[in-house]
């Protein structure tokens, strides 16, 4: 069977199934060279110059999830800050960009203090509605329509295929970081999208050990040129050991990811009721404002991620985090580790995150120990 046809989880799992000709290895040799060989005419028919354009290294990481995401094409970064920002830095000065309200603190701090410096016009919309998306777009003049769903940290989700069809009734490209959801959970491309972004930093590596981002393109277009190019002159490029060790990570994707979204559910669920916690944002809770899209979008689970409102606000909450035993008290996302982080500490000024949020990030221990942890910390919180 041609492994490019098998179903998502065989392709992560092997890797699309590729085996090195000359070895006959079935894991990739790790390429560390910077430069390649001219021919004799002094053409490049490798098609390969040199590593800060493009390197073997990133072919079968890359293969896999351009796969997986169901594009015609993907790209490596040295993190997921790189790529997200190199689809801002293809666009043109005077070029009118969307953004959510609600998005990764990072990016929305580099957006507002960067991206606008170098002419961009950034404007943030609640995305989760799309009659303000269509209100506040600008047919012509809007290039660029940002989703991140769900949305840190409040896990706020937005209707990829609704909001994709505004955008490209007024000529705009969609992009969307789907770390969260993973391509576990969501395709957008399959959804409208014109490009899916991951930090690929949290699940798809999986072990918390390496920095990478990547972009997945639907179409092999002009704008893709652009972004390509700016990773290649710009030089954020990733690391042969990193590329390799993400290819690794990817292999066990779908049983890490839907181990994690099990327990998550189930937490979400359990901590619903606890008696000091007064809300759980989980796309997965029928009760949360997003969970009617997230069923028609998400196949198979809601992600990794909760956050929870902690009675007695910020200093409930952070006593809270301090009490935990097996969570790790930590920023980042995505790994087999649990993490806990008290999130609007580390946001700053003009967060809209509240301060009595803890932000979970479910990893693949056992989920009843997980739960006894954060039960014994919130009660002795409590007390404190
Ligand atoms: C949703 C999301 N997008 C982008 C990023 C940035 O990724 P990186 O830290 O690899 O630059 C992060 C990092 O936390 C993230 O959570």
């Amino acid at each position: 069977m041609d492994s490019s046809t098998s179903k998502p989880e065989s392709i992560a799992a092997q890797a699309l199934g590729w085996v090195d000709e000359r070895t006959r290895a079935i894991t990739p040799a790790i390429h560390v060279s910077t430069t390649f060989l001219r021919d004799e005419d002094n053409q490049y028919r490798s098609g390969r110059v040199y590593a800060r354009a493009d390197n073997p290294a990133f072919d079968q990481a890359q293969a896999v999830i351009a796969q997986l995401e169901n594009g015609a094409d993907a790209a490596l970064f040295a993190s997921g800050m790189a790529a997200a920002t190199a689809v801002f830095q293809a666009l043109a000065p005077g070029d009118h960009v969307l953004a959510p309200r609600v998005m990764y603190w990072s990016l929305r701090n580099w957006l507002m203090n960067f991206a606008t410096q170098w002419g961009l016009e950034v404007e943030l919309v609640d995305m989760t509605d799309p009659a303000a998306v269509q209100a506040a777009i600008r047919p012509g003049t809007t290039r660029l329509v940002w989703i991140e769903t769900p949305a840190n940290p409040l896990w706020t989700i937005t209707d990829i295929a609704a909001t994709a069809a505004i955008a490209r009734a007024a000529g705009a490209l969609v992009a969307v970081d789907s770390t969260v959801a993973t391509p576990v959970f969501t395709r957008p491309l399959d959804l409208g999208a014109d490009i899916v972004m991951h930090a690929a930093t949290k699940y798809l590596n999986g072990h918390s050990d390496l920095l990478a981002g990547v972009l997945v393109t639907r179409d092999n277009n002009d704008f893709w040129q652009r972004v390509k190019a700016i990773r290649a002159q710009l030089g954020a490029t990733l690391g042969s050991f990193e590329a390799w060790l993400l290819l690794r990570g990817m292999r066990t994707l779908f049983p890490r990811v839907d181990w994690a979204c099990r327990s998550a559910q189930s937490l979400a669920e359990r901590l619903a009721a606890h008696p000091m916690v007064t809300e759980v944002l989980y796309p997965g809770l029928p009760s949360f404002a997003g969970h009617a899209v997230s069923l028609k979008q998400m196949t198979g689970g809601f992600g990794g991620m909760l956050s929870v409102r902690i009675k007695g606000g910020e200093r409930a909450a952070i006593a809270t985090a301090a009490r935990v035993a097996l969570w790790k008290r930590a920023t980042s996302l995505g790994g087999v580790e649990s993490l806990i982080e008290h999130r609007a500490s580390i946001e700053g000024p003009g967060t809209p995150c509240p301060p009595d949020l803890l932000r979970l990030s479910v990893g693949v221990e056992d989920s009843g120990d997980l739960f006894d942890d954060l039960d014994q910390a919130l009660r002795r919180a409590d007390n404190a």
